[in-house]
C-alpha cells in the first residue's frame, strides 16, 4: 500500500517552491504557515516572507516586529513570533544548521510533535510519521475506524521506502482525493485497501469533533483622525497581540483591558470579521478622542499610506478600506 501511495505522490503531487530543494528552513516556515491556513493563502505569503527572510540566521536576527510585519495578515501571529525564536535557538544552540531528528527538534521553542515530524522527514526524510487533519481523515478511513492516528501513521512511515513521498502524499491524498465531503474515491490509488470504502463508511469516518459555536459579539471601533488625516492607533502590548497596531475600541473583552475614552460621532458601517471561535461585528465609527485612561505612549498617529510599515491585524485593513483609506 505504501508504494501505491508513494507512486501516486511522485506523480500528482502540486509542485511546492519548498518542494524542489527540500531546504529544512523553508520546509519549516512553509509547515508552521500551513498549521492554521490554507495552501492558496500560504503560498504568497510563503513566497514574500522567504524575500524577506532568505535565511534562518536572517530570521533569526530580525526584530519581532520585522517578523509580526512580513506576517500581516497570516493571523495567529504566535507562529511568527515562535518561529523567530526558533530559529534564534537554532543558531544559539545548533551552530545554525536544522537538527535532523524528532528528539532535537523537540527542543526548540515552537516546535511540536507534529512540526518536528514534519521537519524530519519531508526535509531529511526521516522515518518520522506526522498526523494533521488530513493524516487523520485519510487513516480512519483507510483503517475504516475512529482511534488514534500516530500509531497508524507509525505503521505507513515504517513500512515506506521514502518518508518523505510516504508523508506527503497521505496530506496530498487528503487535499485533493481523500476529502472532507464528496472524496474522489475513484481516483484513489489506495482504494482496494481501503476498509471504509469496502464498509460504506467513507461519508461517516471520521466522526466529526463536536464544534463549540462561535460566540457572537458586536465591537464600535474607533476613526479618529487629526488636522493631517493620520488615523490613532495603539500598539498592543499583551500577551496576546504583542506589537500589533490596533484601532481604539469600544470593547475590552476581545484584545485588552486598556482603551480610550472617544465620543462616537457618525457611523460609517459596518463589517463581519471571524477569530477562531468568534464571530465580531466591528461597527467603524468616527470619533473624537477622549481621556487616554492607559499610558499615552501607547497610541500613535499613523498616516494611512504607512500603514504597511507597522503590523496590523486584518480586522484593521477591512476598516480602513471601509472609510475608504485604503485600497
Ligand atoms: N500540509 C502541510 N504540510 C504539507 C505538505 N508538506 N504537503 C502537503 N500538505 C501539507
Amino acid at each position: 500500500m505504501t508504494r501505491k501511495l508513494e507512486a501516486w505522490f511522485a506523480r500528482h503531487q502540486r509542485p511546492l517552491p519548498w518542494r524542489t530543494a527540500y531546504d529544512p528552513y523553508q520546509v519549516w516556515v512553509s509547515e508552521v504557515m500551513l498549521q492554521q491556513t490554507r495552501m492558496e493563502v500560504v503560498l504568497p505569503y510563503f513566497q514574500r516572507f522567504l524575500s524577506r527572510f532568505p535565511t534562518l540566521s536572517s530570521l533569526a536576527a530580525a526584530t519581532e516586529d520585522e517578523v509580526t510585519a512580513a506576517w500581516s495578515g497570516l493571523g495567529y501571529y504566535r507562529r511568527a513570533r515562535m518561529l523567530r525564536d526558533g530559529a534564534a535557538a537554532v543558531r544559539d544552540r545548533f551552530a545554525g544548521t536544522v537538527p535532523s531528528t524528532v528528539e532535537e527538534l523537540l527542543t526548540i521553542p515552537g516546535i511540536g510533535r507534529y512540526t518536528a515530524g514534519a521537519i524530519a522527514s519531508v526535509a531529511f526524510n526521516a522515518h518520522a510519521p506526522i498526523v494533521d487533519g488530513n493524516v487523520t481523515r485519510v487513516t480512519a478511513r483507510l483503517f475504516g475506524s475512529d482511534g488514534d492516528a500516530w500509531p497508524r501513521a507509525q505503521a505507513l512511515v515504517d513500512a515506506c521506502q521514502s518518508p518523505r513521498t510516504l508523508n506527503q502524499s497521505l496530506m496530498e491524498l487528503g487535499a485533493l482525493i481523500c476529502t472532507p465531503r464528496n472524496p474522489s474515491c475513484l481516483l484513489c490509488p489506495v482504494r482496494t485497501h481501503c476498509v471504509a470504502l469496502l464498509e460504506g463508511t467513507v461519508d461517516t469516518l471520521p466522526a466529526p469533533k463536536p464544534k463549540q459555536s462561535p460566540r457572537e459579539l458586536t465591537i464600535p471601533l474607533y476613526l479618529i483622525r487629526d488636522r493631517r488625516g493620520r488615523v490613532l492607533m495603539r500598539r498592543e502590548s499583551g500577551p496576546l497581540m504583542n506589537g500589533m497596531y490596533h484601532l481604539p475600541h469600544g470593547n475590552a473583552a476581545l484584545f485588552s483591558e486598556h482603551t480610550l475614552d472617544a465620543t462616537p460621532d457618525e457611523l460609517l458601517g459596518s463589517f463581519r470579521h471571524t477569530v477562531t471561535t468568534r464571530k465580531i461585528e466591528f461597527q467603524l465609527f468616527t470619533a473624537q478622542v477622549g481621556r487616554i485612561r492607559d499610558s499615552p505612549g501607547d497610541y500613535e498617529w499613523i498616516d494611512p499610506d504607512a500603514m504597511h510599515e507597522v503590523p496590523h491585524p486584518s480586522y484593521v485593513r477591512k476598516a480602513l478600506r471601509l472609510a475608504r483609506l485604503s485600497r
